[in-house]
């Protein structure tokens, strides 16, 4: 079956990496189909359970047809496809068009809406049984069927302020979901963040089943992590310690996912910046799994010094958070 998956337009590149750290999670093989602005589709057998673990996605659709960006084309596509739905179920049509404006949205609802009850099914606009989707994106329209809507108002109600301990420079709940995502940690599996400050990832893993190891060399970041992690119902191991020094067996950890300071006003336990990063990353590589990812957030480019500690540069992202920060997000592998 194709699988489309609509992706949030947040960030440019995270989004999709996410997906695919997802599948590689679950080790599903998969054919890349299109790789379209905010859209992403594969072939795949069956699914694995990813999308409720998915941040930076809004739905999942079951692809039913692709057609070009004109309304006689849909309407052959909407009257022609096998839309697999029961006489007694009752269906309603969305349309999204990504950034560009060809066609009037809710002309083409209603327009596809008729198609659909003149082949002889039931329109109910608040509680369908079935919503058909169609997005419109680069010229290309994709008509799916929904199999599964993200419920990003969670993580709203984890808001670094709506914790229980706050400090500031931490990363948003969306992000340290996707990150967790793009380690492609599995449930049961170890992750550890060895900067974990108010422990953000950890939540953010924890909750989706994954066991956390949070390392900071601030006692108050370790109480504070542990008081957030209590309130979201989630057991960690929190130690103060050094990233540099973790007393972690090697090969031991499935996942790391990390947030060491940027050396702007942040407190670091270490001879300078370099130094720090250079130490914690040989350190990270030893306890890391063989062919596993290590994800880094930082200010500067690590990749040399990554390279450096035995690991290979799977993926950069940047993640433009204000005027004066960019951070670079690079995706390791040993
Ligand atoms: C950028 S903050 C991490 C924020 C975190 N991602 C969050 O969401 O709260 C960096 C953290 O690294 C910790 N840190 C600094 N040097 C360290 C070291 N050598 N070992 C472990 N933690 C260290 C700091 O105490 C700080 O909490």
């Amino acid at each position: 079956m194709k699988v489309a998956f609509e992706l949030s337009g947040e960030h440019e590149t995270l989004p999709k990496a996410e997906v695919l750290g997802c599948l590689e999670a679950f080790g599903a093989r998969f054919k890349e189909v299109a790789d379209l602005d905010q859209l992403f589709v594969i072939e795949i057998e069956k699914v694995p359970p990813i999308a409720m673990r998915l941040a930076m996605t809004h739905h999942v659709l079951e692809v039913l047809g692709i057609c070009p960006v004109e309304l006689g084309a849909i309407a052959d596509l909407v009257g022609a496809v096998d839309l697999d739905l029961k006489k007694d179920e009752t269906f309603c049509v969305r349309a999204k068009q990504v950034k560009e404006h060809v066609l009037n949205i809710s002309d083409l609802e209603k327009k596809a809406g008729a198609i659909i009850y003149k082949r002889g099914y039931r329109v109910n606009l608040e509680n369908p049984d079935v919503v058909f989707r169609l997005i419109l994106t680069e010229g290309q329209c994709i008509f799916g069927r929904l199999m599964y809507s993200v419920d990003r108002k969670q993580y709203e109600h984890r808001r670094p302020h709506r914790r229980p301990f706050f400090h500031p420079g931490v990363l948003l709940p969306r992000t340290a979901r996707a990150l967790v995502n793009i380690s492609s940690i599995c449930k049961g599996e170890t992750l550890l963040d060895p900067f974990c400050g108010t422990g953000g990832v950890l939540m953010e893993a924890g909750l989706i089943g994954a066991r956390c190891i949070g390392v900071d060399v601030q006692r108050k970041m370790i109480l504070g992590a542990n008081t957030n992690l209590q309130t979201y119902g989630i057991s960690g191991e929190l130690v103060i310690g050094d990233a540099c020094n973790l007393g972690l067996a090697g090969n031991s950890v499935d996942a790391i996912v990390m947030d060491p300071p940027y050396g702007r006003s942040a407190l670091f336990l270490a001879r300078s910046l370099e130094d720090l990063y250079d130490s914690s990353l040989k350190e990270t590589h030893r306890i890391l799994r063989q062919g596993k990812k290590a994800i880094v957030v930082s200010q500067a480019p690590i990749e040399r010094i990554a390279k450096g500690a035995g690991f290979t540069i799977a993926e950069s992202h940047r993640q433009r958070v204000h005027k004066s920060l960019t951070r670079q997000i690079t995706v390791l592998r040993k």
